[in-house]
């Protein structure tokens, strides 16, 4: 089942039955999000906290591939310079959001791609997610509160291989680690995460959002002040040698060498 929508807007959104799906859609880039893609996407969840007609948001990438994540190019030629940016922007609003937000995730889910999954309240997964978690290897630093909710959900040492080695983490593992509710086969997928997308539209929404609310408030106690600080680190560390080292690594196609740092 071809899940994109048929435009070629690089973020689709479609509203039916109470659910908004907002979609990520950049094929040729393995869906690697843009400022403006992120600035669709805040104006997408801006519309679901605005519009009672929206009870639930679905947030899928393509069949083969959720997000590689950050825009490497972009992120090397305009990087971010302050809470203003749309990175940010997207950040503050999913993390915010009062309605549940769904996930469907195959293939890659890079960067951004798995930390956005952190704010998920139900996350399904096909059985090509691959879910990595790459910024030291790019010689930056965790972002969207990783560095708080990837230990407190799946433990210090799991979280240390993927933060810190940036080690990728298989669908499997990822179910039974806790990080997303269930697996599926490619085909199977997007029809599960809309059914359940579509369960939760049913259910009675002030009564859904009350214990959204409830079950967010301690789990993720901290995670505004956390955003805040890793987002001044991470601007910092766009602009390091190492990080350049990684970027220019990545668009030769070679391994990076960090040797020459220390
Ligand atoms: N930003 C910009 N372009 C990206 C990208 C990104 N994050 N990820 C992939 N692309 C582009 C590649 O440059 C390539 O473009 P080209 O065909 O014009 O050369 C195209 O998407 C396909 O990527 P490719 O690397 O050839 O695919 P792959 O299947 O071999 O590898 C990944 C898939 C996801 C492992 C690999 O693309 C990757 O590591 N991407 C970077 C992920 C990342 O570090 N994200 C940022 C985290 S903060």
């Amino acid at each position: 089942m071809t899940i994109l929508a048929s435009n070629d807007e690089l973020i689709s959104t479609a509203k039916e039955a109470g659910v908004l799906r907002i979609g990520i859609n950049r094929p040729d880039k393995l869906n690697a999000i843009t400022p403006q893609m992120y600035a669709d996407m805040v104006a997408a969840l801006q519309q679901a906290e605005e519009d009672s007609e929206v009870r639930v948001v679905l947030i899928h990438g393509s069949d083969t591939c959720f997000t590689s994540g950050n825009d490497l190019l972009d992120f090397a030629e305009h990087p971010p310079t302050g809470e203003d940016s749309p990175v940010f922007q997207f950040l503050i609003a999913i993390s915010r959001a009062t309605k549940p937000l769904v996930a469907a995730v195959n293939g890659p889910a890079v960067g951004i791609g798995t930390t956005m999954l952190l704010h998920c309240d139900l996350v399904y997964a096909g059985e090509a997610t691959k879910l990595q978690t790459p910024f030291v290897n790019l010689g930056l630093c965790p972002e969207a509160a990783s560095s708080l909710l990837l230990p407190r959900l799946i433990g210090y040492p799991r979280a240390a291989e993927m933060l810190l080695l940036g080690q990728p983490m298989d669908a499997d593992t990822a179910c039974a680690a806790g990080l997303v509710n269930g697996v599926f086969s490619t085909s199977k997928l997007f029809p599960h995460a809309l059914a359940q997308a579509q369960l939760l539209a049913k259910q009675p929404p002030a009564a859904v959002r009350l214990a959204k609310h409830l079950l967010r408030k301690n789990s993720a106690a901290g995670v505004p002040e956390v955003i805040v600080e890793e987002c001044q680190y991470f601007m910092e560390r766009l602009s390091t040698p190492e990080a350049a080292e990684a970027f220019k690594a990545f668009f030769e196609n070679r391994a990076a060498d960090f040797s020459q740092f220390n």
